[in-house]
């Protein structure tokens, strides 16, 4: 099959190959996956880089990106063979594993390949894997019940933030989001936001909750919002944070959110136990049979401009999530 695929971490045009390799072949519990999108995330981008704390190659050989979508070609020993040749979104590809998405094939347990409505396109499926199973996380993996609350989303106008905005509103809650311009705003299609670059967000957020502060705050960048979060969470409120890249071990102010009586959830998509795997993946395929969901597709070109995709995510400006036609 043809691949894209790095042997060492690097600058993307420096490491990536596009070539021919074996195609793989699904193992026990396993389908095969002819992929026909795959979604490109900033945490294929750093692994690639490098750029993770203790990076090593894990394998000798990585074939990237975790998201995609296509359709089941073979099957795994007990694996209902009735699947193939359904439409899948697939995620978590690459977690513990060598060969992602950025191929013509993937074999990957069956739980992570997810049945695509006709409804949802390939590009659309391979932007969903990843942030939108992070945002249900984020809102829904506590078991809260959002109906009626009052919920922050910071960088509503990226991928995860983008589905954070659209399922806290499903869910019935108000939602406020922070942006950096008037067009990220757009984007967030959030009906509240606040330019978190010009604007004073701990006033915008007090002025949209009464005074009273948000239930609940899906945090892009823990580090750099640490102040703002400790001033505009309610007391017994939960901050859901699944980054902190700008300073990735900030300093905690312990006591002054154990006074507010706050839940800090630090998640990463790659833990969620199996069982609320199953509750996310039910409750996204509800959504998206139901048309509920939109999504935003960044065109990156094929598998042989997999560095240029790379490096647009890197620059970090797209809106939406850039998709590599294979
Ligand atoms: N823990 C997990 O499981 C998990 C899952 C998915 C992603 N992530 C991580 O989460 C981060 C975002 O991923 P993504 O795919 O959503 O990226 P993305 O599409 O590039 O979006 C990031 C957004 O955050 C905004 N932003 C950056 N700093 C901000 C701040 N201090 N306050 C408010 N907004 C801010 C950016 O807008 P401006 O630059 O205009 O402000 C941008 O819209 C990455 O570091 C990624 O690796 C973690």
């Amino acid at each position: 099959m043809k691949a894209l695929w790095y042997d060492r971490f690097g600058a993307a045009s420096d490491v990536l190959i596009f070539g021919e390799i074996d195609d793989p072949v699904p193992g026990p519990g396993e389908v095969l996956v002819r992929i026909h999108a795959s979604g490109v995330n900033p945490s294929d981008v750093k692994l690639r880089a490098g750029a993770r704390p203790g990076a090593v190659m894990a394998f000798p050989r990585i074939v990237p990106h975790s998201d995609g979508a296509g359709v089941i070609e073979a099957v795994g020993l007990g694996v209902d063979p009735s699947g193939m040749g359904e439409r899948v979104w697939l995620w978590n590809a690459c977690w513990q594993r060598a060969f992602g998405t950025a191929a013509e094939l993937v074999a990957l347990p069956e739980a992570q390949a997810r049945r695509l409505p006709d409804n949802v396109s390939f590009a659309e499926g391979a932007c969903f894997g990843i942030p939108a199973m992070t945002a249900w996380y984020a809102l829904f993996g506590d078991g809260a019940d959002l109906a009626g609350q009052k919920v922050l989303v910071t960088g509503g106008a990226g991928t995860v933030g983008r589905y954070a905005c659209q399922m806290a509103a499903l869910a019935g809650a108000e939602v406020i989001t922070t942006v950096s311009s008037e067009a990220k705003a757009v984007h967030s299609g959030a009906e509240t936001w606040v330019n978190y670059r010009e604007d004073h967000v701990v006033e915008a957020v007090m002025e949209f909750t009464s005074g009273q502060g948000v239930d609940r705050i899906v945090e892009v960048d823990f580090g750099a919002n640490q102040a703002t979060s400790l001033e505009v969470i309610k007391p017994g409120g939960v901050i859901a944070a699944y980054a902190s890249a700008a300073s990735m071990s900030p300093e905690l102010s312990f006591y002054p959110f154990m006074f507010k009586d706050v839940t800090l959830r630090m998640l990463i998509v790659y833990q969620i136990a199996v069982e609320a795997q199953a509750k996310g993946s039910r409750a996204l395929e509800d959504w998206l049979e139901a048309g509920k969901l939109t999504h935003a597709v960044v065109p990156g070109g094929r598998l042989t401009d997999g560095a240029a995709s790379h490096d647009l995510v890197a620059a970090g400006n797209k809106l939406g999530t850039v998709v590599i036609e294979v």
